[in-house]
């Protein structure tokens, strides 16, 4: 075949093409555990942060595992009820095998949400999720870290919410995976964002005197002046109105009867009878 002609054109453009595929399937394929690896370590990295362990200024990466192990107890909860269950009840070995998102798709396993019901745009919720307890120094639990989702405006944001074990007081708050808009609905990764739900001077509590939840991310610049409201209002995201709203209804949702307001109030009961 000549050099020049359609034929040897085509001929070294489908080699190259096949070259390149295989090239970058079998890097896909090398790097899946890399990958998945990666994945975990963001997740418990998030959970650290949430509860205030990680900092991004006097750790890295590579002390994520260590800190974990060290802090976090990995349980699964029954959200209608609020009861801890083991996890040979589900029939895996450890916590760290139940993956509540394909729960959350399993019809056994989940519960369809009605329009009503389903503020954080979810669909579906699963009926067992994780909650992360943060081992104090003496080895007694203490804060509470709860995973929660919901839609923004181009994206379900994943995220935990870390509570004291009073199951009312903020500590912190973090989304580990989001597609919304770099610069206005992506501002929620922002440090300084994120602060306001960490502020020791300012510190915000999810339920009202009723019992409801009742924290919420205001419009943009919408936090009251009075201080009793101030208690339950983060300030929300100039630009991004419905990346705001959206994470006011995925906590909402959360920590509400649907998400986790019965094990909170068995974790209240708990801690003031002493047990
Ligand atoms: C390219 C583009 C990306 C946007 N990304 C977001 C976003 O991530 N989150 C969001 O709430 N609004 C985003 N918006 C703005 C929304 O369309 C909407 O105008 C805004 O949420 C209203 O908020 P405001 O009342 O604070 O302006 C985006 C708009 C454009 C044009």
């Amino acid at each position: 075949m000549r050099r020049e002609s359609v034929g040897h054109t085509l001929l070294v453009a489908f080699l190259l093409c096949v070259v390149c595929s295989t090239l970058v399937s079998g890097a896909a394929y090398l790097l899946k555990d890399r990958q998945a690896a990666n994945v975990v370590i963001e997740v418990q990295k998030n959970i650290l942060s949430a509860a205030g362990i990680y900092d991004e200024e006097k750790h890295n990466r590579s002390d994520v595992p260590e800190l974990y192990e060290k802090h976090i107890v990995d349980l699964i909860v029954e959200l209608d009820t609020g009861r801890i269950v083991e996890p040979s009840e589900l029939g895996f070995e450890s916590a760290v095998d139940f993956n509540q998102f394909k729960a959350a798709s399993d019809p056994e396993l989940s519960r369809k949400l009605t329009s009503e019901e389903d503020i954080a745009i979810i669909k579906h919720r699963e009926n067992y999720s994780h909650v992360y307890r943060v081992k104090n120094t003496d080895g007694s639990l203490g804060k509470i870290v709860l995973p929660m989702r919901g839609y923004g405006l181009w994206s379900t944001l994943y995220g935990f919410i870390s509570l004291d074990a009073d199951g009312q007081t903020i500590r912190g708050l973090t989304f580990y995976d989001h597609k919304e808009t770099p610069g206005l609905g992506g501002e929620v990764d922002n440090p300084k964002w994120k602060s306001q739900w960490s502020d020791p001077d300012e510190t915000k509590y999810v339920y009202g005197p009723d019992g409801n939840v009742q924290i919420e991310v205001t419009k943009a610049g919408g936090v009251s002046n009075d201080p009793e409201k101030r208690k339950h209002q983060v300030d929300g995201l100039s630009g991004a109105t419905i990346t705001t709203r959206g994470v006011s209804y995925l906590l909402e949702f959360w920590l509400g009867p649907l998400g986790f307001k019965n094990y909170l109030e068995q974790v209240q009961s708990s801690e003031t009878s002493g047990e």
